[in-house]
């Protein structure tokens, strides 16, 4: 049985974060590893993302599918459903076939299959206990190309300051309260493993707060291994910008592009031609340009101005069978076998009951997939 949880563990500052790691690397055919995929919903879904957007590359993911041991929320949830088919549930309505090659097994068998030196970035993010984390450096960092990223998720400070003693005596613990940092909790295994494994001088994304271009501040739990020429042969890759390189086209709905650009959706007119977003001051953009943090927004906000003129139904995207269509500020799903509908026309309390209505995009692909 399929587990539907809205819940998801990956934040969004840590979902920007990994996208501009995976973005430094990028290239077609990129090979990238995730260690501990749980339902597909976070990482995944980042890094699935930014595959699907330059077209090409393989993500390889390692998990047991059986829950982390020290995490009882994984166990209890492991014991009632069934978590890989809920990762392949869930990477499907990603449309991430294509990309995603899991492998269930341990990240030990994992790693002794894969080739060293093979691959663009390895991101960690399995078991979290000290030893497990120890292992997973060791057993990874030399699956990384020369100038790739060994990366991971969920160290949030160095192994000293005011939670040292906590972190040295629950190493076995998936996570500990995070009194006097920047976040509800600290993963002890992993703030103490990573400290070990680069000497003290892993890049820790939890002390650097990057500024977006719309403003936003945010702090993510990620690290990585941007200062370890030891790791990674004689030629380290340069040190991170924390503006993303490269706007990508996500989208277009009606008479506007949408572009992902470091985080931020962009929709911008198509009238006004092409654009270079990265050279584009956000205070003195035309005000033409449309800004918004996710996607469902940035169409939102679409189809708010287009709505100012008239109200007119949108086609924005099709699901196992539906239109989606996005009219008036709501979200319909109208099965393809009823034909074309002008919803304009429709009223609420006449409409087919095979037609489904939910505010956001994600809550109406929930609806058409069984979710509710
Ligand atoms: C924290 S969750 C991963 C969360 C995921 N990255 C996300 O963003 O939602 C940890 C995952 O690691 C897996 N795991 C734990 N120990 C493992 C091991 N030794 N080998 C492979 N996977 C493991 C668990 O089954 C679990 O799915």
């Amino acid at each position: 049985m399929i587990y539907l949880d809205n819940h998801i563990s990956f934040g969004e500052d840590d979902k920007e974060a990994l996208r501009i790691l995976v973005r430094e690397v990028l290239k077609p055919n990129s090979k990238i590893v995730e260690i501990g995929s749980w339902l597909g919903t976070g990482s995944t879904k980042v890094i699935i993302e930014e595959l699907q957007a330059i077209g090409s590359g393989t993500l390889y993911c390692v998990d047991t599918w059986k829950g982390s041991e020290n995490v009882a929320q994984h166990q209890e949830v492991a014991a009632h459903y069934d978590i890989f088919e809920t990762f392949s549930h869930n990477v499907n309505l990603a449309n991430g076939e294509a990309y995603v090659k899991p492998l269930m097994m341990s990240s030990k068998d994992a790693a002794a299959i894969i080739e060293d030196g093979s691959i663009d970035l390895v991101f960690i993010d399995g078991d979290h206990s000290y030893a497990a984390v120890t292992e997973d450096i060791a057993l990874w960092k030399s699956k990384v190309r020369e100038g790739g990223i060994l990366c991971g998720h969920d160290c949030e400070c160095r192994p000293n300051g005011v939670l040292r003693d906590a972190i040295s005596s629950s190493l076995d613990l998936d996570y500990i309260p995070g009194a006097g940092t920047f976040f509800e909790v600290v993963h002890p295994g992993v703030v103490l493993a990573v400290d070990e494994a680069f000497s003290g001088s892993a890049n820790l994304w939890a002390e650097t707060p990057f500024s977006r271009p719309n403003g936003v501040h945010g702090r993510a739990t990620l690290w990585d291994n941007q200062q370890l020429s030891t790791i990674t042969g004689p030629s380290p890759r340069p040190p991170i910008s924390h503006d993303t390189p490269l706007p990508h086209l996500v989208g277009a709905v009606s008479d506007y592009n949408i572009v992902l650009f470091a985080g931020v959706h962009y929709a911008a007119p198509q009238s006004l031609g092409a654009l270079d977003l990265s050279q584009l001051d956000l205070a003195s953009r035309p005000p033409e340009i449309l800004v918004a943090r996710s996607y469902d927004e940035i169409v939102l906000a679409i189809t708010e101005v287009s709505e100012q003129e008239q109200p007119i139904p949108h086609l924005v995207g099709a699901v196992s069978g539906y239109n989606i269509v996005l009219f008036a500020g709501a979200h319909y799903a109208l099965p393809q076998s009823l034909g074309p509908l002008d919803l304009s026309q429709l009223d609420l309390s006449s409409m087919p009951p095979a037609i489904l209505i939910a505010r956001s995009y994600d809550e109406i692909v929930l609806a058409i997939t069984g979710g509710y």
